[in-house]
């Protein structure tokens, strides 16, 4: 029930875009970066490492993949709706002198990502109605192994293997981000 309740009071603030938009844009999830912090502590809770492939969906700045680049070597492919978005990630690539060989940039609906079986880890900061769309694509299209680690809104219907909540300086609440890692099916 405390879950809960958190979850729906994070919420607030993202869905003021949505109810701006009404029904005209697909484009429903209000941009919120991740502070720098917390994208380190999301990419050491996912262990990257070079081999790594890693998604995120709704990359915003795109500042999740590009720091996994920079500093871990992997490649990564963030994905969003939002030209504006495309631009910003394009610029952080620049800033951060990172290649097109090791991140893609891609706009599009994250829900419908053709590739998504290629992620060996996936990046999220989305609202609680992308997260309960999104959820049956992760058990059925992930391979075992992957990692998933969500900011703040989980997915409804998957337990985590871990909950992580830690104070962010300047931040007026804790932060609450959620792993899970995909098993092997079980035999019948
Ligand atoms: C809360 S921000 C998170 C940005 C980034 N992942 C981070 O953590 O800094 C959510 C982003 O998702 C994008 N977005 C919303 N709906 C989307 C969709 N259906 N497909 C792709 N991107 C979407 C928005 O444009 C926004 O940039």
């Amino acid at each position: 029930m405390r879950n809960l309740l958190i979850v729906a009071a994070l919420a607030v603030p993202l869905l003021a875009f949505a109810q701006d938009q009404g029904e005209k844009t697909p484009c429903r999830i209000i941009y919120v970066p991740t502070e720098q912090v917390v994208v380190e502590k999301m990419l050491e809770m996912a262990k990257v490492k070079k081999t790594d492939l890693v998604f995120d969906l709704g990359c915003g700045d795109g500042r999740i993949v590009v720091t996994a680049a920079k500093k871990y070597g992997c490649k990564g492919v963030g994905i969003d709706i939002d030209p504006a978005r495309i631009k910003d990630s394009l610029a952080s690539m620049r800033k951060a002198e990172v290649s097109k060989d090791l991140v893609d940039i891609r706009q599009g609906d994250a829900l419908k990502v053709k590739d998504l079986e290629k992620a060996t880890v996936i990046m999220l900061y989305m609202l609680p109605e992308f997260m309960e769309k999104l959820e049956p694509q992760m058990k059925a299209r992930l391979k075992p192994g992957t990692r998933i680690v969500a900011h703040d809104y989980p997915f409804p219907n998957m337990e985590p293997d871990q909950v992580v909540e830690f104070e962010v300086k300047d931040s007026p609440r804790p932060k609450f981000l959620y792993m899970w890692t995909i098993r092997e099916p079980k035999k019948k």
